[in-house]
């Protein structure tokens, strides 16, 4: 069965055609991260105006690269919750019309589902797993129990790990996205050489936080500036990054040994993170589980993982009609169409 799924949640447009769930013929995709590097940050409006400018271009793209014609594949899957919504409307409505036009069936998809989906596109990964899906708005550890049945057992009480990264990159002067550049710039960098809390939900210790984390390190850039002391960026931001990381891993090493998983998935951009990748590494080592991570090509937002979940959606009998709609929010274990 082949998939054509549609990506648009944030700033990349995407659209990929997979077989099966899981053998990716075809993955394109335009960005407008270059334009947001400008403003230190995504701007809706301007992610919304390249959607619509690429979108049409981006579909045609992968159909073709992919050996095909719209009137060849099974269904269109689309992302149409959580992101942003004038960004979302634009993959919706796009997808809703070739439905239309080419008769064929319209399956909605959650964007951390396809997340998590990202695995099946390079691995026999099959649930049940525990997930960390560590994205730009989310922080969530997931029971995967079924391709189309989640249980969300945490997640952050306030900002996501990504945007935590990105507001520290930005406070350190880096270039946007702030988790890429603070990922770079700690090969350099003594982990060590700054000490930063590592808060704790009292009560919830498979909740996390970083709002907290973030704060202290924007107070340790200003007040060494206001004393006049350099700073060595590099040592900050691999302390940083140390921190987030040893966070995100002591909540997923106490929900595994709760929920005694024996398969781990990491999904989301900040999966890419080389860190974190090796501490999920070290954390399954330890306690002798099995770990997936996506292809570093499959981390960010794409069609590909899109399509995956689409064709496990739709093999659950999901469908969506011309009333589809997309919303800014929507907790992936308890979705609505
Ligand atoms: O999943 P994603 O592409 O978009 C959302 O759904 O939000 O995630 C984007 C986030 C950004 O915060 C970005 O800084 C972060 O993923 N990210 C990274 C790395 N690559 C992307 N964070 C840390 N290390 C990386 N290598
Ligand atoms: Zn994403």
């Amino acid at each position: 069965m082949l998939v054509l799924g549609i990506e648009s949640s944030c700033d990349e447009t995407a659209a990929a055609v997979v077989r099966d769930g899981r053998e990716v013929l075809s993955n394109a995709i335009a960005s407008s991260l270059e334009e947001h590097k400008l403003y230190g940050g995504v701007v809706p409006e301007i992610a919304s105006r390249r959607h619509a400018q690429a979108i049409s271009g981006v579909v045609s793209q992968a159909l073709s690269q992919a050996g095909c014609e719209a009137g060849d594949i099974d269904a269109v899957a689309v992302t149409y919750a959580p992101g942003l919504i004038g960004s979302l409307l634009v993959g919706v409505g796009f997808a809703k019309g070739l439905s239309v036009s080419a008769k064929k069936p319209l399956v909605p998809v959650h964007h951390l589902r396809s997340h998590i989906a990202a695995n099946y596109l390079t691995s026999k990964l099959e649930p049940p797993f525990l997930s960390l899906v560590v994205s730009g708005g989310h922080s969530h550890i997931v029971a995967v129990n079924g391709y189309t049945d989640y249980k969300v057992i945490g997640k952050t009480r306030d900002d996501a790990a990504g945007e935590a990264l990105d507001k520290a990159g930005r406070a350190m002067g880096l270039p946007y996205p702030g988790g890429v550049s603070i990922d770079k710039i700690s090969a350099q960098g003594n982990e060590n050489a700054f000490s930063f809390p590592h808060p704790r939900v009292e009560g919830a210790p498979f909740d996390l936080s970083f709002s907290g984390l973030k704060t202290s390190v924007i107070n340790t850039i200003h007040n060494a500036s206001q004393k006049g002391v350099e700073i060595n960026t590099a040592d900050l931001a691999a302390s940083f990054q140390k921190a987030v990381a040893d966070c995100l891993i002591g909540a997923l090493e106490r929900a595994a040994a709760s929920t005694g998983a024996k398969k781990i998935a990491l999904a989301g951009g900040v999966s890419a993170n080389s860190l974190l990748r090796r501490r999920c590494a070290d954390l399954c080592k330890r306690r002798g589980i099995a770990l997936f991570m996506p292809e570093l090509k499959y981390c960010g937002d794409n069609g590909a993982m899109v399509a995956s979940q689409g064709y496990y959606e739709f093999s659950a009998g999901v469908r969506a009609g011309a009333s589809l709609n997309a919303y800014a929010n929507m907790p992936i274990d308890d979705v609505k169409i």
